[in-house]
């Protein structure tokens, strides 16, 4: 069961990364470039709210089963966690970090659908996926993954 899952959440993670990036980039040239906001720009923010909350459940699993994950330990240690770069960064930081560019994303999702004019639209998506694409960017464990 962790492999299956630890697989799935490494995998699943370019998509993520391709998407977030892809509907970041969207957002800004139809914010810059002034156009009028179409199905398209519709359909790749929504994808890159899907996207990221079936990463979201997969991190979720992860946390419980992983044994990286040692706040579930008898013995754990908080102090042993903070001090250590790699306890630190997946105890800690990485769910912590993806978890606010997922909540980024749902947000400035659900705000764009709320305005009218595609300025405002594409401004607000750009502003929070943007954000949650640097978010993402930071939490990622590059070392481990590529
Ligand atoms: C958009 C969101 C996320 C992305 C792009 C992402 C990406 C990644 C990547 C690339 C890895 C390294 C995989 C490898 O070693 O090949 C990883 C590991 C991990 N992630 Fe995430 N993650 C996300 C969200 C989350 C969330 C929300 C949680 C927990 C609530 C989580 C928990 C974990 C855990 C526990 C590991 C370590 C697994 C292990 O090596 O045993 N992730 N994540």
């Amino acid at each position: 069961m962790y492999t299956a899952f630890y697989h799935l959440h490494s995998f699943w993670a370019y998509l993520v990364v391709l998407v977030v990036f892809l509907a970041t980039v969207n957002a800004i040239i139809g914010s810059v470039a002034k156009r009028s906001y179409g199905p398209k720009d519709f359909r790749i923010s929504l994808f890159a709210l899907i996207v990221t909350h079936i990463q979201l459940l997969f991190g979720i699993v992860l946390f419980f089963i992983s044994d990286k994950i040692r706040w579930f330990d008898a013995d754990t240690d908080v102090s042993l966690i903070m001090k250590n770069d790699l306890l630190r960064l997946y105890n800690v930081e990485h769910p912590l970090l993806m978890i606010i560019a997922i909540a980024l994303i749902t947000i400035g999702y659900s705000k764009h659908k709320k305005k009218s004019i595609s300025a405002s639209k594409f401004k607000t998506l750009a502003i929070f996926y943007t954000l949650a694409f640097i978010a993402m960017l930071a939490m990622i464990p590059w070392s481990v993954w590529l």
